[in-house]
C-alpha cells in the first residue's frame, strides 16, 4: 500500500465532569504526541447528540473540553483544535461510509449494545451508526495514527475495515485518478496502557466515570485544592500497608489504582512508587498523593476555569481550527466525490 504522511487524529466527547481519568488517559498522551506528529484534536459534538443533549449544556461542555485541551498544554497554533460540527466533511463522509459499512459489522459493536441497553428499539439511528461517523472523522483527514482508550479499539478496527473496503470497492477509480492502490490509509490505534486507566476512588473495580452519581468517585479537572485533598483522603483503601513491589498489588484494586495515579502524575512506574512507599501505611502515602495531585492538577484546573470563562477566546480558537480542518477535509472530500463518480 502507498505510504501516507503521518497524521494523528483523536476526538473527545463534550460531556461534563472532565476528570482525572480523561486527563491521564487522553490529554497527557495528546500533549506528548504533538512533539512528534502533526495532530488534529476534535471536540466531537456530533457524536454527543446520538443521545439526548440539553443545548445550553452542549455549548458549555464543548467550551469546557476545549479549555481542558489548552490548559493541559495542547498548542492550538501547532495543532488543529476544533469542534466537529463546524466542518461538514465529517457528516458528508459519514454518509458515504453508511453505504460502505455493513449491518453485520455494526451489529458486532459492543459499545452500542451497552449504550442502547435493553430498550434497543428506542435507541437513535445515530447511536447505531456512531462508529461510521467516527471512521469518517479519522479518514476525512486521511489520518494514520489514532490515540484512543481500550474501549475504542473495536471502533478503530471497524475504521480499518471501512477504509479497506472503500479502497477495494473503488480500486479501479482510485487507480485511474492517480491515487495508486489505496485512497485511505488503514489507521493505527495508539492504545493507552492499563497504567493510565484510572478507576473510581470508591470502587477500584470500576472505571472513573463522569456519570457516577458520587462526586467522591472522581477528581474533576475543575476541582480546587481542597476538593482534591478531600477526595483523596476519603478514597477507599484496604487495611494493609503498601507492598514494596508491583506483584503485591494484585487483588488490591484500590491500592493499585492510587499507586497508578501517583505514578502517572509523577511520570514514573508503579515499581518506582512502591520503592519509595513500600511498607508505609495509606495515610502517609495519601498525604504525598494529595501534595502531588494538587501540584500537578491545581494549575491545570485553574487555567481551565479561566479559559472556559473567556468564551470569545475559546470560540475563536475553535473557529480558526475549523478553518484549517475544513481546508484538508474539503480537499479530501473532492477526491472522494471524484472516486465515487459524483458530478461536481
Ligand atoms: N468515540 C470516541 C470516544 O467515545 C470519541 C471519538 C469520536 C473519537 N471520533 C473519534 C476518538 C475519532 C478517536 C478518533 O471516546
Amino acid at each position: 500500500m502507498a505510504a501516507f504522511p503521518q497524521l494523528v487524529f483523536s476526538g473527545v466527547q463534550p460531556t461534563g465532569n472532565f476528570h482525572l481519568g480523561n486527563y491521564l488517559g487522553a490529554l497527557v498522551k495528546f500533549v506528548e504526541m504533538q512533539a512528534k506528529y502533526d495532530c488534529v484534536y476534535c471536540v466531537v459534538d456530533m457524536h454527543a447528540i446520538t443521545v439526548p443533549q440539553d443545548p445550553a449544556e452542549l455549548t458549555m461542555h464543548t467550551r469546557e473540553v476545549t479549555a481542558a485541551f489548552l490548559a493541559s498544554g495542547i498548542d492550538p497554533k501547532k495543532n488543529i483544535v476544533f469542534n466537529q460540527s463546524q466542518v461538514s466533511g465529517h457528516a458528508e463522509l459519514a454518509w458515504v461510509f453508511n453505504c460502505v459499512s455493513r449491518l453485520g459489522w455494526l451489529n458486532r459493536m459492543t459499545q452500542f449494545k451497552e449504550k442502547a441497553g435493553k430498550d434497543r428499539e428506542n435507541a437513535s439511528v445515530g447511536l447505531y451508526a456512531y462508529p461510521n461517523l467516527m471512521a469518517a472523522d479519522i479518514l476525512v483527514y486521511r489520518a494514520t495514527h489514532v490515540p484512543v482508550g481500550e474501549d475504542q479499539k473495536q471502533h478503530l478496527e471497524l475504521t480499518r475495515d471501512i477504509a479497506q473496503k472503500f479502497n477495494n470497492d473503488f480500486a479501479a477509480s482510485i487507480e485511474r485518478l492517480g491515487y495508486g492502490d489505496a485512497f485511505f490509509p488503514l489507521p493505527e490505534p495508539i492504545i493507552q496502557g492499563p497504567a493510565t486507566r484510572v478507576m473510581s476512588l470508591r470502587d477500584g473495580s470500576k472505571k472513573m466515570s463522569k456519570s457516577d452519581p458520587s462526586d467522591y468517585s472522581r477528581i474533576n479537572l475543575s476541582d480546587d485544592a481542597d476538593q482534591i485533598a478531600q477526595k483523596i483522603r476519603k478514597a477507599k483503601t484496604d487495611p494493609d500497608a503498601l507492598p514494596s513491589e508491583n506483584a503485591g498489588l494484585s487483588g488490591r484494586p484500590e491500592a493499585e489504582n492510587l499507586v497508578g495515579v501517583f505514578a502517572a502524575l509523577q511520570g514514573v512506574t508503579k515499581d518506582d512508587v512502591l520503592k519509595q512507599f513500600g511498607g508505609q501505611n495509606f495515610s502517609s502515602f495519601k498525604s504525598a498523593l494529595v501534595d502531588l495531585a494538587v501540584a500537578k492538577l491545581g494549575p491545570v484546573g485553574s487555567e481551565m476555569k479561566r479559559l472556559q470563562a473567556d468564551h470569545a477566546y475559546i470560540d475563536d480558537v475553535l473557529r480558526k481550527g475549523a478553518d484549517r480542518a475544513r481546508e484538508i477535509a474539503s480537499h479530501n472530500m473532492t477526491a472522494v466525490k471524484d472516486i465515487l463518480g459524483f458530478v461536481r
